[in-house]
């Protein structure tokens, strides 16, 4: 393995060259102007084109390619930040200075240490589990070790609340545009801290629960693949960064630079990208007013899904059952007779090329070139294989190409990690987008609630049952 991670750096501004090619350099988002509610868009199905909230954590320029976190190009970041230097941009919306920095460091690595959670997931049938159930109940277990929400005494107060039950507004108006819940919990109430309850334990928002998420998420999934393959739960190392410790916990080797800056660069691609399906749904339920856990949870629900972050185990899958270059044309004609999707291509936000998979492409290839191994290297030109044969028929009409998940999986392989760890690797990185704009949203939390347009009968007489007639079958 290379020690030299400017190699890597290269690779990253050569990848932001190419995006940029003929395109000006200074990405002008189409539509970052403040906006007047309640707003006109036109809404396709699966809510495509809708807008549910303002932001300013992060742009998605899904015609030009851009990914944007609040204000810095994602190829600048990737070539130069870090991870945590990322998860502080995120939260705090400004880059930090180099005290705010190792401040912020020094808070993540102390809550690396999970003992609560990994005991409770010891109990849990993890052999017989996904590797994304695991997450999931192992970020709630995370929730009953670090906060006070499940003590048996602490009931929260909600009899100040008038009700958070919108449907009590008739739906049938036209939306006014409140920016704010029409009625709110009192929240000094809400959160009271309750007597004699242990000083470690505290209130399931703000600023120590984001980065107790960003922080254990990663030991809860690297626990979880230990346990999987009934070997030693690895303790975290403080004197490694984020990406280092990850690769750590879980594979039980401490990597080498070069590795390290590529898991940094993964991490950083996969920590934010609009309000996708899983930051939709944890939105969804921190609007309710139910806990950042329970928000986070429910965004590794979503992601688990092959449409969205599961994409990247299928990629690999997808790979090995084509078996070589040559069989490609063949496989891919069969496909598209068979209305298969693709995996790791397509995306509803992104017409052009996306700029993740811009950066992962390369890096699979750095790695499969330096592992020597044969077999990367065979799956790595299937890979590139079916890319073109992808690109050449259904990139100039339908906008297809490859997605962030097309080469991730190749990215970790090499780094050592499973194919059942892909997509909790993803939900490792993303927490930091979650948790970011959760923590955006509640500042104007209003509850989600969109409508259907109902197309069932209308009118029917009820029939008791003892005089409906039964259907023959
Ligand atoms: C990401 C995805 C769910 C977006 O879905 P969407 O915005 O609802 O787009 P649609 O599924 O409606 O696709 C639009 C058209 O492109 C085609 N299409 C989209 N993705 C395709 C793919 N991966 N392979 C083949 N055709 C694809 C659809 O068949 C459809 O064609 P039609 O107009 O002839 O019916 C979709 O592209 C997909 O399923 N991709 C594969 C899974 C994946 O990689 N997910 C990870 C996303 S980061």
């Amino acid at each position: 393995m290379h020690e030299n991670t400017k190699e890597i750096t290269e690779l990253v501004v050569n990848a932001k060259k190419q995006a940029y090619e003929g395109k000006g350099i200074v990405p002008e988002p189409a539509f970052t102007k403040n906006i007047k509610w309640p707003v006109k868009c036109i809404v396709g199905p699966g809510l495509e084109g809708a807008i549910a909230c303002e932001s300013k954590v992060g742009y998605v320029n899904g015609s030009q390619g851009w990914l944007i976190y609040r204000g810095y190009d994602i190829f600048d970041l990737c070539a130069y930040s870090t991870y945590e230097e990322v998860c502080y941009l995120l939260l705090f919306g400004s880059l930090p200075s180099e005290k705010q920095l190792n401040s912020f460091k020094k808070d993540l690595i102390k809550l690396r240490s999970i003992p609560g959670t990994i005991g409770l997931l010891r109990k849990f049938p993890i052999k017989e589990s996904n590797a994304m159930a695991t997450l999931r109940i192992g970020t709630n277990f995370l929730r009953r070790e670090s906060t006070y929400l499940d003590l048996p005494d602490y009931k929260p107060d909600t009899t100040s609340a008038i009700s958070a039950d919108e449907d009590s507004i008739p739906m049938e108006t036209i939306p006014k545009g409140e920016r704010h819940a029409i009625y709110e919990f009192d929240k000094s109430k809400n959160t009271k801290k309750p007597d004699n309850v242990d000083k470690n334990l505290y209130s399931p928002s703000g600023y120590d629960s984001c980065c107790r998420l960003i922080s254990s998420v990663a030991s809860v999934a690297a626990a979880g693949e230990r346990l999987r393959t009934s070997q030693v739960v690895i303790k975290p190392d403080p004197e490694l960064s984020h990406a280092a410790n990850l690769i750590y916990m879980i594979t039980g080797k401490r990597p080498t630079a070069v590795e390290e800056r590529i898991m940094d660069i993964i991490l950083i691609l996969h920590a934010d990208h609009g309000i996708n399906a899983s930051t939709f749904a944890s939105l969804v339920v921190a609007s309710t007013l139910s806990d950042i856990y329970f928000a986070v949870g429910s965004g590794v629900a979503a992601l688990n899904g092959p449409l969205h972050g599961g994409a990247n185990e299928r990629v690999l899958s997808m790979l090995l059952e084509i078996g070589s270059p040559e069989n490609v044309k063949d496989w891919f004609k069969k496909a598209r007779s068979e209305k298969r999707k693709i995996m790791g291509f397509g995306h509803r936000v992104y017409k052009a090329y996306d700029p993740r998979a811009r950066v992962l492409g390369p890096l699979a290839e750095f790695l499969v070139n330096a592992s020597g191994s044969s077999e990367n290297k065979k799956i790595f030109e299937i890979a590139k294989a079916l890319e073109n044969e992808v690109v050449i028929n259904l990139g100039k009409d339908k906008k297809i190409f490859p997605n962030v998940d097309f080469y991730s999986g190749i990215v970790y392989s090499c780094l050592g990690f499973s194919q059942e760890m892909f997509t909790p690797l993803f939900a490792v990185s993303r927490v930091a987008g979650w948790v970011a704009r959760i923590a955006e949203y509640l500042e104007h939390n209003r509850i989600f609630r969109p409508r259907t347009i109902y197309t069932g009968p209308l009118n029917k007489k009820y029939i008791p049952i003892n005089k409906r007639i039964k259907k023959v079958k």
